[in-house]
């Protein structure tokens, strides 16, 4: 859709969020809410998108990026003196103008879509979305005319007692011809109970003018559900929380309590994969198919493989190939990756350090820096001793190497392949492939030394 540009007002501070952050950034399931929105624009074929900024301007700016134009307003002065604000951008724009609220995470493309398929097949100069409530306190009341079109819109401080039982509300979305728009924003005035300049006024304007303005109902209850507070903020994200966890459900995977599995809206979940309760997946994560995830597990932007499990584990910027296993109780941070047939047990930390295929770290362990090679087995309680203090430095074992339990690696180091290091060891000099690297105290054996120690004590105590 060439001819349609999409405005989203997003300067509002949100005061009753109550919060540093301006509103339209607070994430639901993983987005910025303007960042939904602007989604859902993009997702109904609209390209160009502008974004009216104020509180948190820059930052708003940062967050949404590339993809949008920006419109400065300073002073928040209404809804109205808001769209006035991106008139500059539109200049010499003769098509369709979409202005839609930035605090609406639930909006649907399709709500969009059709809006601007009946705008543009009616001719409309305007075409509004609305919804029916049994109770449409505080919202702005659509009245319509003989004709059912629309013939103003009240805000309810404004309404008199007769046009409050209107229960049909703006859902502040709209169409607009381009030219309507603007001369109609040219004629508004903050003369009402708020003082501000409202953009609904425009609907009546038209309305004088003799242009059509169509009311278009959504039944849809997401159309309207703005978030103004953080209650709200966390009803929004249970209800989209459920969307998400219901399109994968239908897409083959099995969500076992969608109760208590929290899935982000960009990660992506092959079918015959099964999420077990407790589960939170973040970001950019990806499951592969028939990998068990969970319960008690939280991934962020990670990579999980076909057939793997993740058992009671934290993840993030981790990779793990196919068949390979981790928890309960793995730690997998930035940089950790598990090839195939690898296994992590519990209470195993890795960080930016890979693990070969078939290899083996079953128990506390801390592997960071480095590499262990394939099916190579490193015994409990092994230890990586990356950090000197200033530098972190690698620990390198080749492929079918033995590391002893309880030994630690002083990095820079390396096991050689085929490798054996005796349980216990301190390791700080290379371990060349196939030899036997011992690095403890030797063992010494007193004969009864115990006995006679035993017996002097008893003979002690009994003076
Ligand atoms: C608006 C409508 C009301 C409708 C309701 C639906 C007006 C006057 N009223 O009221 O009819 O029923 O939405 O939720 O439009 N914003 C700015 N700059 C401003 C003021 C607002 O960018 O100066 C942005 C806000 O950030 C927000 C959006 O506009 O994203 C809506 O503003 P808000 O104050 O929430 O309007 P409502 O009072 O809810
Ligand atoms: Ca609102």
């Amino acid at each position: 859709m060439s001819s349609v540009v999409a405005v989203i007002l997003a300067a509002g501070k949100g005061t009753r969020m109550k919060s540093d952050l301006p509103k339209g950034l607070h994430q639901v399931c993983g987005i910025p809410m303007v960042s939904l929105i602007g989604r859902a624009i993009l997702e109904a074929g609209i390209q160009r998108r502008i974004a009216v900024i104020g509180h948190g301007g820059e930052l708003m700016q940062q967050v949404l990026g590339d993809g949008y134009e920006f419109a400065w307003q300073h002073e928040q002065r209404g809804t109205g003196h808001a769209a006035q604000m991106a008139l500059p951008l539109l200049e010499a724009f003769e098509g369709t103008v979409i202005i839609s609220p930035g605090d609406t995470p639930l909006l649907e493309s399709k709500v969009f879509a059709e809006l601007v398929q009946t705008h543009e097949a009616n001719g409309n100069a305007c075409t509004l979305a609305t919804s029916f409530l049994e109770n449409p306190h505080g919202y702005g009341r659509v009245i319509r005319d003989s004709e059912g079109l629309a013939d103003r819109i009240v805000e309810h401080k404004d309404c008199t007692p007769e046009e409050r039982q209107t229960k049909e509300v703006n859902a502040a979305i709209y169409c607009f011809q381009a030219c309507a728009l603007r001369e109609a924003l040219a004629q508004i005035d903050d003369n009402n109970a708020q003082g501000e300049l409202y953009l609904t006024d425009v609907i009546g304007i038209l309305r004088k003018k003799g242009l059509r303005v169509e009311p278009l109902a959504f039944q849809d209850p997401g159309v309207l559900m703005g978030v103004n507070d953080r209650w709200q903020l966390a009803q929004a994200a249970k209800i989209l929380r459920e969307r998400i966890i219901r399109k994968h459900a239908e897409n083959g995977v099995t969500i076992v309590d969608p109760d208590t599995t929290f899935i982000e809206l960009d990660v992506e979940i092959a079918p015959d994969a099964t999420i077990e309760p407790n589960t939170i997946l973040e970001g950019a994560t990806k499951i592969g198919a028939h990998s068990v995830i969970g319960p008690n597990t939280k991934i962020k932007n990670s990579t999980i493989g076909e057939n793997c499990t993740v058992l009671m584990s934290h993840l993030n910027k981790a990779t793990m190939h196919d068949h390979s296993r981790c928890g309960p109780f793995a730690n997998l941070r930035p940089g950790a990756v598990l090839h195939c047939n690898a296994k992590i047990g519990n209470f195993v930390e890795i960080k930016n350090a890979s693990v070969g295929e078939s290899a083996a770290v079953s128990h506390l362990s801390y592997i960071g820096d480095g590499c262990v090679g394939n099916r190579a087995n490193i015994g409990a309680g092994t230890i990586f001793c990356n950090y000197d203090g200033f530098n972190k430095n690698r620990t390198e074992v080749g492929d079918d190497a033995f590391v002893g339990s309880n030994s630690t690696l002083i990095a820079p180091v390396t096991v050689g392949e085929g490798a054996f290091v005796a349980a216990g060891s301190t390791i700080n000099k290379p371990v060349p492939a196939g030899a036997l690297a011992l690095g403890r105290a030797r063992q010494e054996v007193k004969e009864e030394w115990a006995i006679h120690w035993r017996r002097r004590k008893q003979g002690e105590t009994s003076k």
